[in-house]
């Protein structure tokens, strides 16, 4: 069983430039929320209370006023600080002291993921004994991603980092869960050519030795790219509509928490206040009928 996770919420958010210059990418508001807490929400659907959040060098204070108290979650923030965005993996050796003997999830900081199948898919594989999981997801434009070919039974067959080419539509989205063995393969990896440790000679290290397998993202769960600033507005109208159909919002922290009992009705009032009287404060009072 995994019960701790990692949120890699550095990197410098280039693409996204001039948004990012003094703002970090995952607090950027995907609709109504900042980006940080659909990824969290994934965790914490996933029934990972122990998490720690990896922030560049000087921008933990942002975080820090955007996210509430621990204990009104439910859960357990620590913060570390990545000081060069060095590569994914280097989650693994900032991070090692929180994983300690545990095994570990990885959800990359930018990533949105939403449907029905999901909370299903992560409660199957949470279980995770031993080796690697990486959760797969068909995608229009594959050479942006790490790509995977799959074979019979999902086996994984090949990995590569944003091939020119290739015949796979088959994105590795940034959901990874792994054993504990994780932190010694990181220490094995040399910098790639562009100069930062990469996930997937991470994951095929775990390929090579049979311990690597994938989990499919169908089509009827949405894994959405925030790359760019055209797909960020893409994905935040995408919320944006599936929010006022259904009046239910997606990636409400303190719903999640509640739903599994990890807090109660006082909880969601201190949230309130420290959200102050806004929308998503009106959605927690009408959680708690008041
Ligand atoms: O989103 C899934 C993709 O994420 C995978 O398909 C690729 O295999 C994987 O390499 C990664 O590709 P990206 O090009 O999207 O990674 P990017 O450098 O944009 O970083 C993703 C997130 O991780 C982003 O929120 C910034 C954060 N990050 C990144 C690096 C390299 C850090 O916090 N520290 C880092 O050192």
């Amino acid at each position: 069983m995994i019960k701790k996770g990692i949120i890699l919420a550095g990197g410098m958010g280039t693409r996204m430039s001039p948004l990012t210059k003094a703002v970090n990418k995952q607090l950027l508001p995907l609709y109504d929320k900042p980006l940080i807490f659909y990824p969290l929400s994934v965790l914490m659907l996933a029934g990972i209370k122990k998490i720690l959040i990896i922030v560049n060098k000087g921008q933990l204070h942002q975080f820090k006023k955007v996210l509430p108290e621990n204990n009104n979650l439910g859960i357990t923030i620590q913060y570390k600080e990545q000081v060069k965005p060095g590569g994914l993996p280097e989650a693994f050796t900032i991070g090692e002291s929180f994983i300690k003997k545990d095994k570990v999830a990885l959800i990359l900081g930018d990533n949105f993921f939403y449907g029905q199948s999901l909370t299903n898919i992560l409660k199957k594989n949470i279980t995770l004994k031993s080796g690697a999981k990486i959760f797969i997801h068909p995608v229009k434009k594959p050479h942006l991603y790490g790509v995977a070919t799959i074979g019979k039974n999902k086996k994984v067959l090949k990995l590569i980092e944003k091939p020119k080419k290739t015949k796979s539509n088959l994105a590795v989205t940034g959901l990874y869960f792994f054993d504990n063995k994780v932190i010694e393969y990181t220490k094995r990896l040399k910098p790639s050519k562009r100069g930062e440790l990469e996930i997937i000679d991470l994951l095929n290290i775990y390929k090579n030795k049979k311990k690597l397998s994938a989990d499919l993202i169908g089509r009827g769960g949405s894994w959405l790219d925030t790359g760019s600033i055209k797909d960020f507005y893409s994905a935040s109208n995408f919320i944006s509509t599936i929010e006022e159909r259904q009046g239910l919002k997606i990636a409400c922290l303190e719903e999640i928490a509640l739903n599994k009992n990890w807090i109660n009705k006082n909880n969601i009032k201190n949230s309130i206040s420290f959200y102050g009287n806004c929308n998503y404060s009106d959605y927690l009072k009408s959680l708690i009928n008041v």
